[in-house]
């Protein structure tokens, strides 16, 4: 059975990513500040931004037993690192920057050090600059891709591009697959009868800040699944998004009409999300489970 690490398991991506990978026969071992409101999960209160802590969570045992099993503790397959700081304001922005920068780092450092050869990193689509900016501006171009040079002027995504350049000086060097995960606004089952979620879809002039797309939590963990799997791709950025645009419009009619100054860099589907995750399906094989029809009520 697979053994995966999970960092922020406790958290709301973190636990339905456990769930699912559970689902898909993998075992888990959560590292995290705040105990899993899953008892069947191992949770070790590691602090992240300490490197000891870090390291010997990684080399240690995977589950609590009496007795442990004889010899050394076999190594993680893979580890997915979602612990964090999940915006800005929720700590002053030289906290935000120091736990997240130091966090992903020495997750990185101590994985590829120890032999784990498989590391997800959480990102966020906004490295895309847009959604805390100061003021309203514009995407580059549609469909917003991996390939979009990238350039954030607020504290958390400019943390978040830091892992991204870990992460690819890492791989280089360790010959390691890094997966850079950038999830658009992770959306839990209930939130799809939440206000949030009718405003994408009454009022979706509204939602450039998320750029009309979103990040089913379960289908999260899919993706999670899916980059377990697939290996010697060595460092990528992929857009962990869901399928579709957030509201009942065709995708180039309505970014023609809200962002009419933004170039296309090529013809999109009729319904495809802005924060395309075209490159996620394409090399991790992933097929998305959860669209938001599915589940949103329209009366
Ligand atoms: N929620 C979203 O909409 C969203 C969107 C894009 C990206 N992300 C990213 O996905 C990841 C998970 O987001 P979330 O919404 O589940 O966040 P969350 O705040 O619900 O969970 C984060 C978890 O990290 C833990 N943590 C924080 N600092 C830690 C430390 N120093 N050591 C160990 N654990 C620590 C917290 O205790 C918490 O359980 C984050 O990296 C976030 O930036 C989230």
């Amino acid at each position: 059975m697979p053994r995966i690490i999970v960092t922020g398991g406790s958290g709301k991506a973190g636990q339905v990513v456990i769930n699912e990978l559970l689902q898909a026969g993998h075992s888990v071992l959560n590292l995290d500040l705040l105990p899993s409101s899953n008892p069947a999960i191992t949770t070790l209160k590691t602090d992240l931004t300490d490197a000891g802590q870090v390291f010997s969570a990684l080399s240690g045992q995977f589950a609590f037993s009496e007795p442990f099993p004889p010899g050394l503790p076999p190594k993680p397959d893979a580890i997915i690192h979602l612990a964090g700081y999940s915006r800005n304001m929720i700590a002053p922005d030289t906290e935000t920057f120091r736990v997240n920068t130091t966090s992903t780092y020495n997750v990185i450092e101590a994985a590829c050090k120890l032999g784990i050869r498989k590391i997800i990193i959480a990102s966020s689509v906004t490295v895309y600059g847009v959604t805390y900016a100061n003021g309203n501006i514009d995407y580059p171009s549609f469909p917003i891709d991996e390939e979009i040079d990238v350039n954030p002027t607020d504290t958390y995504a400019i943390a978040k591009l830091c892992g991204e350049r870990v992460a690819r000086g890492f791989a280089s060097r360790f010959n390691a697959d890094i997966y850079v995960f950038r999830i658009g606004r992770v959306v839990d089952p209930d939130e799809y009868d939440s206000e949030m979620f009718r405003s994408y879809v009454n009022e979706p002039a509204k939602w450039k800040v998320h750029g009309w797309s979103y990040t089913d939590s379960r289908d999260l963990g899919r993706m999670c699944d899916s980059a377990i799997k697939k290996d010697g791709l060595g460092f990528q950025v992929f857009n962990a998004t869901n399928d579709t645009i957030t509201n009942f419009g065709n995708t180039m009619a309505f970014l023609k009409e809200v962002c009419p100054r933004v170039p296309f860099t090529r013809e999109m589907g009729e319904v495809e999300a802005p924060l395309t995750n075209r490159k996620m399906k394409d090399l991790l094989g992933f097929v998305e489970e959860h669209p938001w029809k599915r589940y949103y009520k329209t009366s």
